[in-house]
């Protein structure tokens, strides 16, 4: 096979190829997040030249996409997490200040592509890029592919489990760590995420009688509904790598 890794966007693609690729690996909920949506346009139209494809004899198989921003290279300095780092890219765009760091903030695999290794090969492909760019840090607010299975467990604990060999428990966790990657921080509010009650139900599939936390599909971290409010939030905890 031969893979090659080019701008999403420097040819057409095929519309069924791409939505072969995007077919599924996230829940309902996280398209509704309304900090991204207020953002992700100007994302789009601004940094649309960091999203990457791998191609697999012309085949999208993989894609990624990155925002720049300025970062002290402290942790104490890191956006909030993948909203916060939607909103920094912005800020320092708006104040014509010159981006030091690419945070890259998704990174999908064909569903019938996943576990041969694609992904490591576009963390690569992201990483090279920003290093053409002059830019020559590197750091990605992951979303933990198993954490759904311990909600309640907080991401601080659950991004220091290990395996006998000393990885992270966390498949995806243990790609970037594999490739070099450091663990920097936990971000448990990553993405906040509010909807009414009935929507909170259209999103999950469940139904959510009284007040109170709920475990949740595919969600990293409980979901509190509060009836007298009429609202769930959802915090979406991430844990911030860099890579080297
Ligand atoms: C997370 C994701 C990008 C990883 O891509 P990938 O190419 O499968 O990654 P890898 O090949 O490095 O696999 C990572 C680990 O998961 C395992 N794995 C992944 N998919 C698997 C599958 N379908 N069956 C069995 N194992 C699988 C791999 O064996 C590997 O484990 P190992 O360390 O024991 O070898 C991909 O699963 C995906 O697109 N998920 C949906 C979107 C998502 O969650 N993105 C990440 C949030 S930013």
């Amino acid at each position: 096979m031969t893979i090659i890794a080019e701008p999403m966007h420097a040819r057409p693609r095929s519309p069924e190829h791409l939505a072969g690729l995007f077919a599924g690996g996230w829940p309902e909920f996280i398209f509704h997040d309304q900090q991204t949506k207020r953002h992700i346009g100007r994302i789009r139209d601004l940094f649309g030249d960091l999203e990457l494809v791998l191609l697999d004899d012309g085949v999208p198989v993989a894609a990624g996409w990155a925002v720049p921003l300025c970062w002290n290279g402290e942790t104490d300095d890191l956006p909030a997490g993948y909203n916060d780092s939607l909103a920094r890219a912005l800020a320092d765009h708006d104040a014509g200040r010159t981006p030091d760091t690419h945070a890259v903030l998704a990174a999908q695999v064909h569903p019938g592509r996943q576990g041969e290794g694609l992904a490591a090969r576009l963390l690569t492909a992201l990483c090279d890029d920003a290093a053409s760019r002059g830019r020559g840090r590197v750091i990605c607010p992951v979303r933990p592919t198993h954490k759904s299975r311990y909600p309640l467990t907080p991401i601080e604990r659950y991004q220091h489990w290990t395996r006998p060999d000393g990885l992270p428990f966390d498949p995806w966790l243990r790609t970037h760590v594999r490739m070099g990657a450091r663990i920097l921080a936990a971000a448990p509010r990553s993405q906040v995420i509010t909807g009414t009650v009935a929507q909170w139900q259209t999103w999950t599939g469940l139904t959510f009688p009284d007040s109170g936390d709920y475990v949740i599909p595919d969600g990293l971290s409980p979901l509190h509904i509060d009836h007298r409010t009429d609202t769930g939030t959802y915090a979406e905890p991430n844990t911030w790598l860099r890579h080297r």
